[in-house]
């Protein structure tokens, strides 16, 4: 018995976390086991990398490294585990947002974030990834100034259009596994599409 292994993506300010809460419940109204997570982090080992990775200044090498790092820990602590015992995952963010961010945003090689994704993976890859698809000037108004911005979110406008434009070349290269989520529209609008990419792939 394997689980269904689903992930979240987009530029922040897209509007996914409350989503991702939602589908849960929706599975979880139909009798399934639901893990959320999120990366980087989703084990005590990977939350703490993940304060780093978001709060301190390094090159765009060890920042690639650490998130990989963070990735084996939850897979093989947390998301391996609760697929085999048949749970669905809802992952908030995955390998897409690295080859969006470290790669297009950061302009790192993708060969690179291959044979990573390769080795710390050893072949597993999402069954569904909902894209939430938001141009970047349209989510930095969504961001505003409502906290403290992470490294990430204090990049500009330019480095988060090259991460939606890398969104928008994981999505090209993935049909299968990939559906876009329009999420210009109203909460209610934005999840009709969430639930209807998840009903109509007819695991559940
Ligand atoms: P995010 O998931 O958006 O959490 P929050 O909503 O609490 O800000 O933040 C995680 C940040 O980490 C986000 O800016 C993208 C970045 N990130 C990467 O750069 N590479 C990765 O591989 C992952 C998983 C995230």
């Amino acid at each position: 018995m394997t689980g269904r292994f689903v992930t979240f993506e987009g530029i922040d300010g897209a509007g996914k976390s409350s989503h991702i809460e939602a589908l849960a419940q929706w599975l979880r109204a139909r009798g399934h086991e639901v893990l959320v997570t999120r990366e980087p982090g989703g084990t005590p080992l990977a939350e703490r990398l993940r304060e780093v990775v978001l709060g301190e200044p390094m090159d765009t090498l060890t920042e690639l490294l650490l998130v990989f790092a963070a990735r084996r820990d939850h897979l093989a602590g947390q998301i391996l585990p609760a697929l085999s015992r048949g749970a669905t995952v809802l992952c908030d963010r995955f390998t897409d947002a690295t080859f969006a961010y470290q790669g297009a945003g950061r302009g790192f090689d993708t060969s690179r974030i291959e044979v990573l994704e390769q080795w710390v993976q050893e072949g597993r890859q999402p069954d569904l990834t909902l894209w939430f698809d938001l141009p970047a000037p349209v989510a930095a108004a969504r961001r505003g100034a409502a906290r403290a911005p992470d490294r990430f979110e204090s990049e500009d406008e330019a480095f988060f259009a090259r991460v939606h434009e890398g969104y928008e070349a994981r999505a090209r290269s993935h049909p299968g596994r990939f559906v876009r989520i329009d999420a210009a529209g109203a909460p209610d609008v934005v999840w009709q599409q969430v639930v209807s990419a998840a009903a109509a792939r007819r695991w559940w």
